[in-house]
């Protein structure tokens, strides 16, 4: 039977959250049960070195991510799960593949002058290849379906120009990936602006977040007065009906809806209940970690094996580039 491969990963600059989960491993987590895929889900690490950085952090952060992993239900008997920087290879891929990019196309990504904008000292080189880096890790391993947001799009577009390129200039039989959708994978910020990120603070809830945290999270969320019109939902409580959405259900979410349009919310009961809903959905993930936490060799075996698969796969995808180039 030929398999289709799938390949996700997660930038290793901050622990997971809610929109990681929902917007990602949801996802990861049906395609590694579904015998129609074979899936490897990575620790973009190499990725967290684009932007500034602690070192002391990243070390930290590419080891819990796994854990991370573990904790919501991959499994290393049924994916392959590794750290980027653990196989060489995707460097080395990254720069085989800039030799088919142009800088002017690199330069003119969305993402790019986003984060330029956002880092305006530390335009690095790095910074630039980051798309051509996360190419490499799809078609390393010749993965055609890629689980991610939609804001991923940009990237997977290189990621098929440089498989177009490489397959006419070299003959190299690279399949063209695409965005792989999974259910809700949309999760607002907390703050009403945009999407949950890392990177913006106030704007998430980590997958580790006890039920006070989470509560005091939600009770900074902006509302208004409880009461107006569905077209002029201000952003906060936007945010907030979409993750009643999420945790409680759409029946939930239309009571509130209504309750704007009439008696008003009373955002202190929907905060409440809703940090429970959701404190409710990460406690077993929550006691599974600890379990893994208080095994630390179980999580250094299941990295070495990840690493030892991975390589395989990636060792032979080099050689066929090298070979195919005429560097080997
Ligand atoms: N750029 C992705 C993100 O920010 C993370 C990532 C790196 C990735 N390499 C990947 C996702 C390969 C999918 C496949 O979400």
């Amino acid at each position: 039977m030929n398999k289709k491969r799938v390949l996700s990963g997660v930038r290793a600059t901050g622990r997971l959250h809610l929109g990681n989960y929902l917007g990602a491993l949801k996802g990861m987590l049906a395609l590694q049960d579904d015998p129609a895929y074979d899936c490897l889900y990575m620790v973009a690490d190499l990725h967290a070195v684009t932007t500034p950085y602690k070192v002391e952090e990243l070390r930290v952060n590419r080891r819990e991510i796994i854990i991370d992993y573990l904790a919501v239900g991959l499994d290393p008997e049924k994916s392959i799960l590794f750290q980027q920087a653990d196989i060489p290879q995707h460097g080395e891929l990254t720069f085989y593949f800039s030799s088919v990019m142009t800088i002017a196309r690199m330069q003119h990504l969305p993402t790019f002058k986003e984060k330029v904008k956002q880092y305006p000292e530390s335009a690095t080189m790095a910074l630039l290849n980051y798309p051509i880096l996360m190419s490499a890790d799809i078609l390393m391993y010749k993965a055609s379906a890629v689980p991610v947001g939609l804001d991923q799009e940009p990237h997977l577009e290189i990621a098929r120009e440089i498989a177009r390129k490489m397959n006419q200039v070299y003959g190299l039989d690279f399949p063209e990936p695409a965005r792989f959708k999974t259910k809700g994978e949309y999760v607002p910020s907390l703050t009403g602006e945009g999407k949950m990120s890392k990177s913006v603070e106030g704007s998430y809830i980590t997958l580790m977040d006890d039920l006070a945290t989470i509560k005091g999270k939600l009770a900074k969320a902006p509302t208004d007065s409880g009461k107006g019109s569905l077209n002029e939902l201000p952003g906060g409580v936007s945010s907030l009906l979409k993750f009643v959405q999420l945790f409680e259900g759409e029946d939930k979410k239309k009571f509130y809806e209504e309750a704007y349009q009439t008696t008003g919310i009373r955002y202190g009961d929907l905060k409440k209940e809703l940090a429970d809903a959701i404190y409710k959905d990460l406690e077993p993930l929550q006691e599974k970690r600890r379990e893994l936490e208080s095994n630390p060799e179980k999580v250094n075996k299941i990295i070495t094996e990840g690493k030892e698969k991975a390589s395989l796969i990636a060792v032979a995808t080099v050689n066929e580039v090298k070979e195919k180039m005429g560097l080997l």
